[in-house]
């Protein structure tokens, strides 16, 4: 069967340039593998053997999904050239049949080499990999169309017949849950047309219907011709005048079209003409949102694009249980003081850490969930995680953020990285935790104080800019235990002694546990781990004693290249540390204050005095001992501490 080229623009590739090698292919042997198209990136992967090893990880992956389905995803980001792969057979392929057509695709697309992004269409399937994600694309420059050369057989009737069943199955297809419909209309005159339509199953329904519908642009005029074709990123239209499906495949359209009359003639009338056009769209909009809020049912690709402000997406558990692979130790990021945090890949591809809260399970505990999960997720800022949405399922509670490649602070400071951050970058930690908090305290419109600011819940991205985790959870914690909650037992070298032994809660709480953290992030050091032979001090003691003896930058990590910092900088972050942690809460500067003061160049004279120091041991040179009282695990938190002198 030949094609001819109805039109082509430039490819649906995200990138600028590309090389697009067109076949029109004469006599495939198995109609199947009929190849539509084959284009590659002209860039090429940047590291080869990281890039192979990743596409052939995504490729074996695709192939062990495709026992069961028709569509696939997979993710593959060892070491560096992350590849994002995506496999689609049409729906009347048998699974041999989309076994094979798999084989084939993946044969033929590494005549694209090593370039990073590249696919292939056949009739009977569809892959493309890129370096990034792209599995929520619908329709891209590049979409086209290709008409058969030769009239249809029986053309009384045809165009019309033709014309009428495309439209069908565009307005019905995005409706259908697997996005699939295979048709067979007979017209007035005897013309007999078949058709099939197909989206990615990572779209939305209104992307789906996006893409159809420039599909069918592309591809009306194809008749009489016996037959067109239509590509694009997120879909597939085609129709022809011979039986390219078995007769026990189709799909019966009129429950997927009824009470839409009105629309249908719209569609007709004046599918070209532009009112109609965005009328059209406004009311599959319209009905879209109205399902989704009937159903409570999201769909994966809205959790991307313009919906994610809408607030906390409800995720299906399932879903979230699938992406951590049922939250298996292999996944699993850390344990954060509210729970342990996985790694999840969606459906979509999109990478998200979901945190599985452990809080009381009375109904009170569940109502407050719901009430800061919404105001979490409206919290936006960049030096704030995301929160993507959340998801309740009996006893569970989950919470799925933004992940953080680089991972937590604490890494940097004292993990496996320790010593990797030179001044610059430990500088812009250090404002941008200030601006973050600033933004939670006062800026935002109801005031949230975090309670639990320390290095492991700082995470950085890419480029080194910090983003405050954790914000908001510790109101889900019972008023009464918060301050002393077990949970806290493991930071409070942090906590500000007012609220560790008083209960007493302030914004200023953040305050004093950010100058603990900037007093870490300078010296390398952690603020509970006793040093210092043979004076024994805690990092927060030594600070102020070394202030006092007027030596502060003894402070300083040795990792650090004196050539690459000024000491007066350096010394004016440590005062304005050590004006945080001051014992006396009035004298603590809010946040905005911090702000502004790092970035002064003139250094403002402050009378500092005397932090309260509180240890997690037992140490019995100090003053008032006081033990926490009834909640379990208890010992860890007895304490001593010294009032201000
Ligand atoms: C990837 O698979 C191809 C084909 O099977 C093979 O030639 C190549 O060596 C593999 N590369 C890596 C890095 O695994
Ligand atoms: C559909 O028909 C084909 C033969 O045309 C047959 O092999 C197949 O089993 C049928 N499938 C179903 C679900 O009836």
């Amino acid at each position: 069967m030949k094609t001819k080229l109805l039109h082509l623009s430039i490819s649906f590739f995200t990138f600028s340039s590309i090389s697009l090698l067109l076949f029109l292919n004469p006599a495939a042997s198995d109609p199947q593998t009929n190849l539509l198209i084959r284009a590659c990136s002209t860039y090429n992967a940047t590291n080869r053997l990281a890039f192979f090893s990743n596409l052939n990880g995504t490729f074996s992956d695709l192939r062990s999904q495709l026992n069961s389905t028709h569509f696939a995803t997979a993710v593959r980001a060892q070491v560096s050239d992350p590849v994002y792969t995506l496999f689609q057979c049409r729906n009347y392929l048998s699974t041999s049949d989309c076994l094979s057509c798999f084989s084939v695709a993946t044969a033929q697309i590494r005549n694209c080499s090593a370039a990073n992004g590249a696919r292939i269409i056949y009739d009977g399937c569809f892959l493309r990999y890129e370096s990034n994600n792209f599995f929520d694309q619908t329709t891209q420059p590049g979409n086209s169309g290709f008409c058969g050369n030769q009239t249809a057989a029986k053309a009384v009737g045809f165009n019309q017949t033709a014309e009428k069943l495309l439209t069908d199955l565009y307005v019905a297809t995005p409706r259908i849950g697997g996005y699939w419909a295979a048709v067979r209309r007979e017209g007035v005159g005897g013309a007999v047309v078949y058709g099939v339509a197909q989206c990615a199953l990572t779209v939305s329904e209104v992307g789906c219907g996006d893409c159809l519908r420039v599909a069918y642009g592309n591809i009306q005029n194809c008749p009489p011709d016996g037959d067109g074709r239509a590509i694009d990123a997120g879909c597939f239209l085609r129709y022809s005048d011979t039986a390219f499906f078995s007769a026990n495949q189709t799909v019966d359209l009129a429950r997927y079209l009824r009470g839409d009359s009105s629309k249908k003639k719209a569609i007709i009338g004046g599918v070209v003409g532009g009112v109609a056009f965005v009328l059209l769209l406004a009311l599959i909009l319209f009905l879209f949102i109205q399902r989704s809020s009937e159903t409570g049912k999201t769909h994966q690709g809205d959790i991307l694009g313009a919906t994610e402000l809408r607030g906390p997406v409800n995720f299906r558990y399932k879903d979230l249980k699938s992406a951590t692979r049922n939250f298996s130790d292999e996944n699993k990021l850390g344990a954060g003081g509210f729970g342990d945090v996985y790694k999840g890949v969606l459906k979509n591809g999109k990478i998200v850490a979901v945190k599985k809260l452990i809080i009381g399970q009375s109904d009170r505990a569940k109502a407050d969930f719901e009430t800061e999960a919404k105001l979490i997720s409206n919290v936006h800022h960049r030096h704030l995680i995301r929160l993507l949405g959340c998801c309740k399922k009996y006893t569970e509670l989950l919470l799925v953020y933004e992940y953080m490649e680089n991972g937590s602070l604490d890494k940097y400071l004292f993990g496996d990285s320790r010593g990797t951050l030179n001044w610059k970058r430990r500088f812009n930690i250090i404002l941008g935790t200030a601006r973050g908090l600033a933004y939670l305290h006062e800026e935002f419109h109801s005031c949230i104080i975090h309670r639990d600011i320390k290095s492991s819940n700082i995470l950085v991205d890419n480029d080194f800019h910090p983003k405050i985790a954790d914000f908001g959870l510790a109101r889900l914690l019972p008023e009464d235990q918060s301050h002393l909650s077990t949970q806290f037992g493991g930071t409070l070298g942090y906590t500000a002694p007012e609220y560790a032994i008083h209960g007493e809660l302030t914004e200023k709480v953040d305050t004093y546990s950010y100058g603990v953290v900037v007093l870490e992030i300078i010296s390398g050091l952690k603020s509970n781990d006793l040093r210092r032979e043979p004076t024994k001090q805690y990092l927060l003691e030594w600070a102020w004693n070394v202030y006092e003896n007027g030596t502060v930058m003894e402070l300083v990590d040795e990792n650090l290249d004196p050539n690459e910092y000024d000491a007066e900088e350096v010394q004016k972050v440590i005062e304005i540390a050590l004006m945080c942690t001051q014992s006396s809460v009035a004298s603590r500067p809010a946040m905005s204050q911090v702000v502004i003061s790092l970035l002064s160049r003139v250094q403002t004279a402050h009378e500092l005095t005397r932090p309260t120091f509180i240890d997690v041991s037992n140490r019995v040179q100090r003053a008032t001992s006081i033990s926490s009282g009834s909640s379990a695990n208890d010992t860890r938190l007895s304490m001593s501490f010294s009032p201000t002198v």
